[in-house]
């Protein structure tokens, strides 16, 4: 009911009387009077004035499931929203949904997270209201080698999705960090549950920093905040970056991988840098030659041998 309300609210920019509103709904006056309560109470600004009925003000930036569904294109992706006030970490349920058979698209959000997590035994700081935490079921027809080229699908939707929606340019770094002006803004980690030859279901789960200050940030982190000069919408960009999301994914079924490479290509700030890779407790160094079909970084060594690695971190060196 109270989705309805806000429909009605939304469409009309002016007063709407609550004789109206509660005969369009089939509820009493009193019934009405509740339920602006409770929205009210979850941070909308409506104000109801004698003779003339209701009028939305403001909306409270939370990305509660109808907001994010009011005026979004994608029909799969995010069909089914779990939201949450806090969660230990969008990835433990999202894994709990998927053994349970959740259909691919669904989504599960946080406002914040007590114990977020991150790749290669991370943490991801997530503070409440300020970025969105995400995790998104998805059940590719694919086996487990396959499955990186779903990251950097979400790498490539992640830079369009804020190019589009507020003009900002971002790079990927190798494997899945998005960077603006050389600091990472974003963050994704990908989890699978898999036999040796077929995926069961994957899991993108994507750390966004949006209106986190400044002060809050380690110094090789930043936000769209800091990055813009000013707060921004997190429903507009969840909605654009599953909008995208969709429309790659579904590019990518039809069309296979080749360009979602050539995208990440366009986007890259790793290639053609030298680099000190750090994996499974070693490191390598050399210069960033390419990627390959399933996402691996190749590296020429100065030796000249070409070396590939699938995971690790990426440190930019000076060349010698
Ligand atoms: C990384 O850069 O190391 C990946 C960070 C991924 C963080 C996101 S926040 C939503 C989802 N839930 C988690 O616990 N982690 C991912």
């Amino acid at each position: 009911m109270k989705e309805k309300i806000l429909e009605y609210l939304h469409q009309k920019h002016n007063y709407l009387s609550g004789e109206e509103l509660s005969s369009h709904l089939g509820i009493s006056r009193q019934g009405l009077w509740k339920h602006i309560q409770e929205l009210k109470d979850l941070g909308y600004e409506i104000v109801a004035v004698p003779h003339l009925g209701y009028r939305l003000e403001a909306l409270p930036d939370r990305l509660f499931a109808f907001e994010v569904t009011r005026g979004l294109k994608a029909k799969t992706m995010a069909r089914k929203i779990y939201y949450f006030d806090y969660l230990v970490s969008t990835m433990d349920l999202a894994m709990q949904l998927g053994l349970k058979g959740a259909a691919h698209g669904t989504l599960i959000l946080a406002e914040s997270q007590t114990k977020g997590r991150g790749r290669l035994g991370r943490s991801w700081f997530s503070p409440k209201y300020k970025g969105i935490y995400l995790s998104l079921i998805l059940r590719p027809q694919i086996t487990p080698s396959n499955s990186p080229i779903l990251t950097l699908l979400s790498a490539v939707s992640i830079c369009e999705a804020i190019k589009e929606t507020f003009g900002l340019e971002v790079q990927i770094k190798w494997p899945n960090d998005i960077l603006a002006q050389n600091k990472k803004i974003a963050g994704i980690l990908t989890e699978m549950n898999a036999e040796v030859d077929k995926v069961n279901f994957i899991v993108i789960g994507i750390g966004l920093n949006v209106n986190n200050d400044k002060k809050t940030l380690i110094a090789q982190a930043t936000s769209l905040k800091e990055q813009l000069l000013k707060p921004v919408s997190r429903v507009l960009l969840l909605q654009a970056f599953l909008n995208k999301f969709e429309d790659n994914y579904s590019r990518w079924e039809n069309k296979g991988s080749s360009w979602v490479i050539e995208r990440w290509r366009s986007l890259n700030s790793s290639l053609g840098q030298r680099v000190k890779i750090y994996y499974q407790h070693k490191h390598l160094e050399g210069v960033a030659v390419d990627i390959d079909q399933d996402g691996g970084l190749l590296i020429r060594k100065d030796s000249g041998i070409m070396q590939k690695v699938t995971s690790g971190d990426v440190m930019y060196c000076r060349q010698p």
